[in-house]
């Protein structure tokens, strides 16, 4: 099959510098849930038809297609006349020998399922329409049916007063024997209302050459709904939202309020999570049997082992927290954190690209950064891993069982030893040996004799 996927309208509605089909939904552009969605079905050839915003869109999908390791081809449609005129680009593209599947670029939430239906009703030589009952069909073409059979779609602009009340729309998606395709749109016209050519225009032909028109439903209206503003790509985030929440209820997730979650990627959950309200998950991210997420937590590209609390307000990126950790509230564990079994961070404590192992604790306001941290370690609090001189970054070691007083800063690179301890406020400069109290704090010293100032009179 041959997927041509039109995108090259400019969205004057979205009120935005952005190409329209670049917005992100779920933090994915429109286009690519669409590229996703059709590369479910297996194509044989992908055609992106693009045209405003110049080189953005033809540059995502070269990406996208690197990544994948597959081909995606474009085509530049200028001007834009029509959506017969842009399919009319991909034609040099398109394998005869098998049918054409036309999406939109701005209707992202299809599913490879619906598609399989209409691929299905086409078969190799029916033209299908997927086309949905709807409320209020104003501004879409209109299926005419005449003994139940499809003749003809009509725009809004072009339609009768009868034809205006026909619910059946067509959602724009069909599936078209490619050699009847690139005839039928060597034959259209622009002589209608818009002066456009329009694709709509085939189905008439097909049916006066004797090519059955037959349609097939999504499962949903939301599937064919279109992104043309903000108010529509909201809903249709909303929409994505909730079906993602259904989702993750149906696999035993408990979700404080289904409505206050929002997943921008892909969110792996073990048996019994628990997630509170107004969290927000991008890239990948795994949580293990029996984690909670508390209330108002960021997770990017993070996996959180079994039984671990995450508590509210953390913001947690490319990090790896080990089963039965707590973490936060407010806590912000960088990239390349590495947290192993029950450690604990609490409030206003920054981690980054740094393991510590199990059972440490860095309960109050610290920065470790850099750092290797061993077992059953205790960062006081105020402890800073002074691990930049503004030009270059070094490691802090800190072994096992040590124990870091207070307000100390370790001026990296610096070791502390097995077992030792920093008195509070402490500057290390030099490795603190092993099992043996280090302070650089000046002794303490109480003035005899001393009294305050008196102001003295004028
Ligand atoms: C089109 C259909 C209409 C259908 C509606 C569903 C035609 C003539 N009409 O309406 O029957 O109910 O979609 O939303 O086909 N595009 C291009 N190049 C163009 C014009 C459009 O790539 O020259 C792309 C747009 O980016 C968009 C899609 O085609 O992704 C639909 O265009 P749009 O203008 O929104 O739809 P209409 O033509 O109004
Ligand atoms: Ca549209």
């Amino acid at each position: 099959m041959n997927v041509v996927i039109l995108a090259a309208g400019m969205g004057k509605r979205m009120q935005s510098a952005l190409p329209k089909v670049l917005h992100p939904l779920a933090g994915k552009p429109l286009l690519r849930h669409v590229i996703d969605t059709a590369r479910n079905l297996s194509p044989s050839k992908l055609c992106v038809i693009y045209g405003h915003g110049g080189a953005a869109v033809p540059e995502m999908v070269g990406k996208l297609a690197e990544q994948a390791g597959v081909t995606i081809d474009t085509a530049l449609q200028q001007p834009q006349l029509g959506t017969g005129h842009a399919v009319m680009q991909a034609v040099p593209q398109l394998d005869e020998s098998v049918p054409t599947l036309v999406l939109y670029g701005d209707v992202p939430l299809t599913t490879a399922a619906s598609l399989g239906r209409l691929v299905e009703a086409a078969g190799t030589d029916k033209l299908a329409i997927l086309t949905v009952e709807q409320a209020n069909p104003f501004g879409l073409g209109r299926i005419v049916r005449e003994n139940g059979n499809i003749v003809r779609i009509v725009e809004e602009k072009d339609a009768s007063e009868a034809e205006r009340a026909i619910r059946e729309i067509n959602s724009g998606i069909m599936c078209i024997p490619t050699a009847h395709l690139k005839r039928w749109l060597a034959a259209l016209s622009n002589n209608n209302a818009q002066g456009e050519y329009y694709l709509t225009d085939i189905v008439a032909q097909a049916v006066a050459d004797g090519v059955p028109v037959v349609s097939a439903q999504p499962s949903a209206e939301w599937e064919v709904a279109g992104v043309n503003s903000k108010v529509q790509l909201a809903e249709l985030e909303r929409r994505h939202q909730l079906n993602i929440a259904t989702t993750l209820l149906e696999k035993g997730v408990t979700l404080m309020d289904p409505a206050r979650i929002d997943v921008r990627g892909e969110l792996v959950c073990g048996r019994d999570v628990v997630i509170d309200v107004g969290c927000v998950f991008e890239g990948r991210v795994e949580l293990a049997d029996g984690v909670t997420v508390g209330p108002h937590c960021v997770l990017v590209n993070a996996t959180i082992g079994a039984g671990a609390q995450i508590k509210p307000f953390c913001h947690i990126e490319d990090a790896v927290v080990g089963d039965k950790s707590q973490i936060g509230p407010y806590a912000r564990l960088r990239p390349g954190t590495e947290l192993g079994e029950d450690v604990h961070v609490g409030n206003f404590v920054e981690i980054k690209n740094s393991q510590v192992a199990a059972h440490s604790k860095a309960n109050h306001l610290a920065y470790v950064g850099d750092a290797t941290v061993g077992s059953r370690v205790n960062i006081g609090a105020g402890t800073i891993t002074c691990n930049y001189d503004g030009a270059n970054k070094f490691r802090t070691v800190i072994e096992d069982d040590a124990f870091i007083g207070s307000d100390s800063q370790l001026v990296a690179p610096v070791t502390v030893g097995k077992g030792a301890t920093l008195g509070a406020g402490t500057t290390l400069t030099k490795d603190a040996p092993a099992g043996k109290l280090t302070i650089s704090r000046p002794k303490q010293l109480t003035v005899e004799g001393w009294s305050r100032p008196v102001k003295t009179k004028k």
